[in-house]
């Protein structure tokens, strides 16, 4: 090795011990007689002191290094003079006192401070990665992930799994999104698709006869990107066989609280992790994936506002709509154009308007609806909505799906307004008995709610002839802090059911002979009952290391526009290569 130490290393214990360091200049200053360098390396920065007292040649050397350089320094290890300890630093009590220095690459200046933390345009951050990269936050972001993938590993191993690798050049295998092709030089005019999660080909794992398989799989989703999407991004895929739903999440459970409270510095407040169906999710919370730092639950208020003399909210009511609130604490004062801002919020995802009942601190009521009510009325809402002094509720009457999509923004937006969500907690919560199904109002038929290979809950088999929008599936999902950070079910093990869901879904048999023919065949060879999950791992390591968006916790993420700014993907193709792959490009008018 070029150096007997790591720059985070070295302790009082170590003073008067011949080192040799290497990494790059964190900081320098020259001090005229002495020089000053902050020495970093991944473990740490440790301060070193070079003398032109006791080494004029490589006191002058040391003059010209600049920030980022990389370096090799030799010296003693010596306590730091009284007063001058740095309690910030693990290695601030001591410095190295350096008699040699070899400068082993010198750096041009960089686009960006790396010893500082502060806000980088985030194309400049993309553009250099590399250089992003030696940040020190990035650094822990990076460590933190291996940690919980080396601890995934490991526990999973210890359960009986085994890690198989699945291909990447595969048919197409849906989740919901866009595919990713790949053309194929050989077969003219074929195409490999790349896989949106490795779900097909785990589902005949346990076909295979492996029975708890799992994977650190690489998914591939042309979709709109948003903070939490990429269009590549990794799961944790896992699948197992002769289970039920309480293996799955009881295994996963398990798992993520020991990765929450052993890998992680978070504070897990949730334990056990909190069941909702989802029907009652979006009751509570107005989403299936809610933040459960903080109350604000959302009430149905329907029955106490059907007497009152208030239009809008009688004819919600008279048209089997629901109204439904939520009562924000500390906020009563709030201005008309406080609370228009808020109204603006609330049509973003949907309402019509934003009624109001502010309480103020004196008790006395502000509302432009109040006139509609008779006291009594005021006063059961009131209650009902458990508002005191210096509350303020916010009511939303629509269809349910338009009351939940606009409770659960205003849940959000007031929450982060008022700083109700602890960043240091993670509150997990299980959501289950989705419905399969949901309604393609366009297309005129049932989509899956999850895939098309999420069995219904048995009890649920007869609904499929004759209502299907009721039947439920056997479908969890994983929420955290507001994220959907893991989905799985049990799965159809039966060809026939599997036809039946192929076919409430519109897929013709042709259709789905061609593209899940390989399936339907396996299923017929011996399967056993199976189900799995996939968490997604870079969102999990996005709330653990508490960051707003999974860009910060990927090596080389995609922007947001799915390109990469570094080495500038994706890029245009050679024409002897388009013509190998047999393809002929089509530019669009305007060009771009
Ligand atoms: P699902 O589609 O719910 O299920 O995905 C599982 C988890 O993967 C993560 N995830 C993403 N992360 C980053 N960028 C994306 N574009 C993205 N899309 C999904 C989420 C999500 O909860 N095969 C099934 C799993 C199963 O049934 O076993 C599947 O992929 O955290
Ligand atoms: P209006 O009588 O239409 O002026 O409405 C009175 C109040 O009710 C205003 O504050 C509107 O923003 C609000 N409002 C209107 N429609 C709805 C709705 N569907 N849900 C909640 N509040 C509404």
């Amino acid at each position: 090795m070029l150096k007997t130490h790591t720059c985070g290393e070295l302790r009082l214990e170590h003073a008067g011990q011949q080192v040799t360091l290497a990494g790059w200049v964190h900081r320098w200053r020259d001090q005229g007689g002495l020089v000053f360098l902050d020495l970093r390396d991944r473990w740490g920065i440790t301060q070193v002191t070079i003398a032109q007292e006791s080494s004029p040649d490589v006191h002058a050397l040391a003059r010209d290094v600049r920030n980022e350089w990389v370096i090799q320094v030799s010296g003693t290890v010596e306590q730091r003079p009284d007063g001058m300890a740095n309690p910030d630093l693990p290695t601030g009590e001591i410095e190295v006192r350096a008699n040699n220095l070899v400068v082993l690459n010198r750096a041009k200046t960089p686009p960006f401070y790396i010893n500082k933390e502060e806000k980088i345009d985030e194309a400049l951050r993309m553009r250099y990665r590399y250089l992003d990269l030696r940040r020190p936050s990035m650094q822990y972001n990076l460590v933190l992930r291996h940690n919980v993938v080396r601890f995934i590993r490991n526990f999973l191993s210890d359960h009986g799994f085994v890690e198989i690798e699945t291909p990447i050049l595969f048919k197409t295998t849906p989740e919901g999104a866009r595919d990713y092709l790949v053309p194929s030089r050989l077969h003219p005019g074929k195409f490999f698709a790349l896989p949106q999660s490795p779900q097909q080909l785990k589902q005949l794992l346990m076909v295979a006869g492996y029975e708890r398989y799992f994977q650190i799989a690489r998914c591939f989703r042309d979709e709109d990107q948003r903070g939490d999407r990429q269009p590549e991004f990794t799961q944790l895929d896992l699948e197992m066989s002769f289970v039920t739903r309480e293996d799955v999440m009881g295994l996963i459970e398990e798992m993520m609280t020991c990765i929450v409270e052993q890998v992680s510095d978070r504070e897990l407040v949730t334990k056990p992790f909190p069941r909702l169906t989802h029907h009652e999710a979006l009751l509570r919370y107005g989403t299936d994936k809610p933040d459960l730092r903080y109350g604000l639950e959302i009430e149905d208020v329907s029955d106490l506002v059907a007497g009152s003399s208030f239009r809008v909210f009688t004819e919600t009511v008279a048209a089997g709509n629901p109204v439904r609130a939520i009562c924000v604490p500390g906020v009563g004062d709030y201005s008309r154009k406080q609370i228009g801002e808020l109204e603006e919020i609330a049509k973003a995802a949907g309402a019509k308007g934003l009624a109001t009942i502010a309480i103020e601190a004196g008790g006395e009521v502000r509302s432009s609806i109040a006139k509609f009510f008779t006291p009594e009325q005021l006063q059961a809402l009131v209650s009902r909505m458990k508002a005191g002094p210096g509350d303020l509720i916010l009511f939303a009457a629509d269809s349910a799906p338009v009351v939940a999509a606009v409770l659960d923004a205003l849940r959000r937006e007031m929450a982060g307004r008022l700083g109700l969500a602890d960043p240091n907690q993670i509150a997990f919560c299980w959501i289950i008995d989705f419905p399969l199904f949901e309604w393609n109002e366009d297309e005129q038929r049932w989509d899956p709610s999850h895939h098309l290979f999420t069995a219904p809950m048995w009890e649920d088999v007869p609904l499929l002839d004759t209502e299907p929008g009721k039947a439920r599936g056997q479908q969890y999902d994983l929420a955290c802090n507001g994220y959907e950070v893991a989905g799985g079910s049990i799965r159809i093990h039966d060809r026939a059911i599997q036809e039946k869901i192929f076919g409430l879904i519109g897929l013709d048999v042709e259709d789905a002979k061609q593209r899940f023919g390989h399936m339907l065949e396996a299923f017929e060879f011996g399967t056993p009952p199976h189900g799995g999950i996939a968490p997604g791992i870079d969102r999990l390591v996005m709330l653990l290391a508490g960051e707003p968006n999974i860009r910060e916790v990927i090596a080389f993420p995609k922007t947001q526009q799915a390109a990469d700014l570094m080495a500038g993907a994706p890029s245009e193709a050679d024409a002897h290569q388009l013509e190998e792959l047999h393809i002929r490009v089509v530019r669009p008018e305007n060009g771009k």
